[in-house]
């Protein structure tokens, strides 16, 4: 394991770890304006949502590394403290990255980067309407964590007006997770884009209580099959089947066949069972799992 110590590296250094580290980041496009109503867009990936209720978004424009000077949209923040966080999908990426570059201040960057701006309802920056998801923001702090080169400024943003394209909509109006098309930043030039093919779900945590990792039997646990996401799945059930459901299920063509199979052989019933039950976790069919293994 390498260990750093944040002191031994530099701020660029530390930068590249902890950008490839943590990550994917979602990507706050947000708009602002200063005191004279001169428009600025630029992209934020220190940024993510910290409260429902106040509905708040929290961003970062650093102090530029070289020379130490403040971003525009920190500027402006402080002039006029409003915003609209324009969210970002895979069609905007590139002339997002586009409105990135250091424009001397006063450049519209819906000019540079090619999007087009809509009057905002309730706050004076302009929504980009490119964008699918558009939030309208109060600025209620700003932050500094430090003064020197790299030092964030958090942006305490609460979300008055959120306005959604209809096209990423399911039919129950609720914003579909694989039509957003998000991408997100990660470290250097990388970045990742959702897509259906690589979302899956995770079961949340029983709302009663899962009988955790150090419930399963020892064997189940110490399995040299089932992994540690196989566990995890094994540890959030409330409570394991009984007997006679096991029994039931034992009666089921494919175990019979699988314990008549290896009668008399321990280990590899084992094996086999634990080979099952990982199939049917990996399906999700958890119960099923503990069933297989209850057998074992
Ligand atoms: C996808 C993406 C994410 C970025 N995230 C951040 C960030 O979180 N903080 C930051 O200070 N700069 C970030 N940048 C760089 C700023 O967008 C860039 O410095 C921008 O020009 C600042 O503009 P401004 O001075 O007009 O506010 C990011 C750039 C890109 C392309």
């Amino acid at each position: 394991m390498l260990t750093i110590n944040v002191k031994d590296l530099s701020t660029p250094e530390l930068h590249t770890y902890l950008q490839y580290a943590i990550a994917p980041r979602p990507i706050c496009f947000a708009s602002t304006v200063d005191r004279e109503g001169n428009i600025n867009l630029s992209p934020f990936s220190f940024f993510n949502l910290f409260s429902s209720n106040p509905p708040t978004c929290v961003f970062s424009p650093s102090r530029r590394v070289r020379g130490n000077t403040t971003k525009h949209t920190l500027e402006n923040i402080l002039e006029v403290p409003e915003c609209v966080i324009n969210i970002v999908n895979y069609a905007m990426v590139h002339q997002t990255s586009l409105s990135s570059v250091e424009y001397p201040k006063g450049v519209n960057e819906f000019i540079k980067a090619g999007f087009t701006p809509i009057a905002s309802e309730l706050v004076k920056p302009p929504r980009v309407a490119e964008s699918p998801v558009q939030l309208e923001c109060v600025v209620n702090e700003v932050k500094a964590l430090g003064t020197g080169p790299g030092a964030g400024n958090l942006i305490i943003a609460e979300i008055k007006l959120i306005h959604i394209n209809e096209v990423i909509l399911d039919a129950d109006g609720k914003i579909d997770q694989a039509k957003i098309d998000l991408v997100a930043r990660l470290g250097g030039d990388w970045y990742c884009r959702v897509t259906e093919g690589n979302l899956f779900k995770v079961a949340k945590p029983s709302r009663n209580i899962g009988i955790g990792v150090d419930a399963i039997p020892y064997a189940i646990r110490n399995s040299k099959i089932l992994t540690g996401n196989n566990l995890g799945q094994l540890g959030n059930v409330e409570t394991l089947p009984t007997d006679e459901e096991t029994e039931a299920y034992s009666q089921s063509p494919e175990i019979k066949d699988l314990l008549d199979a290896t009668l008399g052989d321990s280990q590899t019933r084992q094996i086999q069972l634990h080979l099952k039950a990982k199939q049917l976790l990996d399906e999700g069919r958890v119960e099923e799992a503990w069933k297989v293994l209850l057998l074992s």
